[in-house]
């Protein structure tokens, strides 16, 4: 019965499982903006793009001037905010995210200068959050992009290994991201859930509500007093 029970109480628990997932993107030529839009048919997630608040720019003309200028000023004075151009204002309460993935087009082997500015004033809020990091580039490695990810978000979990899709790859950016999605475990971190199976029929770590470790890798619950526990740390299920 308490089995039953249990189960029961794992599937309550599943259900109210709430870890929601944003994307946060700048494409200038739309490339990242497609990946995103593939992304987004994948996973259930919350999208904001960033915009540079002066409009028209030709960040690609004169050999790519105006980018090089804002990465070059950026890279001269990083901790200085007006090293970083102008973006619009940003709408979003980062709280309500566990998981944050960053996709970014590199510029000059770094972040694209627009989202810098945002992770320059709110990367931060991100330190102890998910972050996955997805970057386009012609043909540049994202290594520039992955140190400018975790300089302007300090305290990030960076979800290992970064994507990187060269724009000639972004028409297959559908099975890249599926792979990339398994790579990083996706599914797990954001639901907390392996095999709900596996884990009646396998051992559990149980911890009472104020972290107390009750049992370690036990494979029955019989010996439980009916109450809230949180179980392997990251559920919450009842036992009554
Ligand atoms: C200002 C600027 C600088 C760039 N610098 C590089 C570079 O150093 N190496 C590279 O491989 N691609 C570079 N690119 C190309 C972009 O990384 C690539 O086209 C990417 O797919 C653009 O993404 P988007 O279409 O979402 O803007 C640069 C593009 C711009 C606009």
């Amino acid at each position: 019965m308490k089995r039953i029970i249990f189960i029961l109480a794992m599937i309550i628990g599943c259900l109210t499982i709430n870890a929601k997932t944003l994307i946060v993107y700048y494409s200038y030529t739309n490339n990242v903006e497609k990946i995103v839009n593939e992304l987004s048919r994948q996973i259930e997630a919350e999208v904001v793009e960033i915009e540079p608040a002066e409009k028209g720019l030709d960040y690609a003309a004169n050999n790519y001037a105006i980018g090089s200028a804002q990465i070059g000023a950026i890279k001269n004075n990083p901790d200085n905010s007006s090293s970083y151009p102008a973006i619009d204002p940003v709408n979003v309460n980062l709280d309500e995210y566990d998981t944050i993935i960053i996709a970014a087009p590199l510029w000059w082997s770094q972040m694209a200068a627009p989202l810098q500015t945002y992770l320059f004033h709110h990367g931060k809020e991100m330190a102890g959050k998910n972050i996955g990091l997805i970057v386009s580039s012609a043909s540049s490695g994202i290594s520039g992009v992955e140190a400018d990810a975790k300089r302007l978000i300090p305290g990030g979990h960076f979800l290992s290994p970064s994507l990187w899709i060269r724009s000639s790859q972004t028409s297959n950016a559908s099975s890249m991201l599926e792979s990339w999605l398994k790579d990083i475990d996706y599914e797990r971190i954001t639901t907390g859930i392996e095999d709900i199976g596996k884990d009646v029929a396998a051992c559990f770590t149980v911890y009472s509500l104020s972290g107390r470790q009750l049992m370690y890798k036990s494979k029955s619950i019989d010996s439980l007093q009916a109450g809230i526990y949180i179980i392997n740390g990251n559920k919450t299920y009842i036992s009554r």
